[in-house]
């Protein structure tokens, strides 16, 4: 409910496969990004999770799919931006669709799979991947879209007519147009900003439109591939709720820092243990402000 107070931040310093500290049914939706498939940039993420092929990364990102299905209430919705990877093995060059495989995963765990969205990043060079040139037939197809999966669990969530947070909540007929739309051509790439390189940050706008297009005011947001944080700024600044669940211990200090650096207090105990600190309320559109926890 809306009325309920200034939204929580909760970051957890733990395994995306393992979220024991987040109870069943307590998450409304989960917006995520997960590292890559067979990209170069992840592949020691990977290793250092026991996952040395592409059975394995998928293996790894089941886990966590599954533990998602798990914290989401009945009717929450799991939001996976994913891109497919195009990378050599023994076999030769080929395709290989993550969506396709997180899509199975999620349909075997009882998810239910929704229509996706196709995020189509500008390309700044056409002609980067052109395989053999201008010859037919050896050319390969610019892989230029990601993908943000969507899944519900059972069937539709039920309101009660007159919570005010479904009013407080609603899009234009404009955002509806554009956001409900198959193909978001209109979103641009993140900056990679970190300081240990390339961090695979998506551009909030991507999580601002999910959040405001599955959530309601004062509900709770899961990432459990938190990052940089993007899904968790932008779900505090909506009035919502925000968990965060990191497991590279680098990736979680700037995390912290970030928190700090926007106000929120610095944890106080242990992450792994799933606790996090409080935060003065920090002001927001709608009056009310953010803490920690
Ligand atoms: C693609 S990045 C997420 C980027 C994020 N959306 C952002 O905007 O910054 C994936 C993140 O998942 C983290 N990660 C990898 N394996 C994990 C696991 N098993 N549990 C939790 N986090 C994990 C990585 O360290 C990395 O920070």
């Amino acid at each position: 409910m809306p009325s309920a107070g200034p939204p929580t931040l909760r970051l957890v310093r733990g395994d995306a496969r393992h979220l024991d500290v987040i109870g069943p049914d307590s998450v409304h939706l989960v917006v995520t990004s997960p590292p890559y498939p067979m990209i170069p940039q992840w592949d020691e993420t990977f290793r250092a999770q026991g996952a040395h092929d592409y059975p394995g990364m998928h293996r790894v990102l089941t886990g966590a799919w599954s533990e998602c299905r798990r914290v989401l209430v009945p009717g929450g919705i799991l939001a996976i931006n994913i891109g497919d990877a195009l990378r050599s093995d023994r076999e030769g060059f080929r395709l290989w669709p993550n969506h396709a495989e997180v899509t199975l995963a999620a349909r075997a765990l009882g998810l239910t799979p929704l229509p996706y969205i196709l995020w189509k990043k500008p390309f700044n060079r056409p002609n980067a991947f052109l395989g053999s040139g201008f010859i037919p037939p050896n050319a390969y197809i610019t892989l230029d879209c990601e993908f943000i999966l969507l899944f519900r669990k059972g069937s539709l969530r039920r309101l009660p007519r007159n919570d005010p947070a479904r009013a407080e909540s609603r899009f234009s007929r404009a955002e509806r147009d554009r956001w409900f739309s198959q193909v978001w051509n209109d979103v641009r790439g993140a900056r990679q900003r970190s300081p240990r390189g390339r961090s695979g940050a998506f551009p909030e706008e991507i999580p601002r439109r999910l959040i405001r297009m599955f959530s309601l005011v004062g509900d709770t947001v899961l990432d459990p591939f938190a990052g940089t944080g993007t899904t968790l700024w932008s779900a505090l600044a909506l009035g919502r709720n925000a968990i965060g669940v990191e497991w590279d211990p680098a990736t979680f200090r700037e995390l912290r820092e970030s928190a700090t650096a926007r106000g929120l207090r610095a944890p106080t105990r242990r992450a792994a243990t799933g606790r996090d600190a409080r935060a003065p309320p920090r002001p927001r559109a709608g009056g009310s402000g953010a803490r920690t926890h």
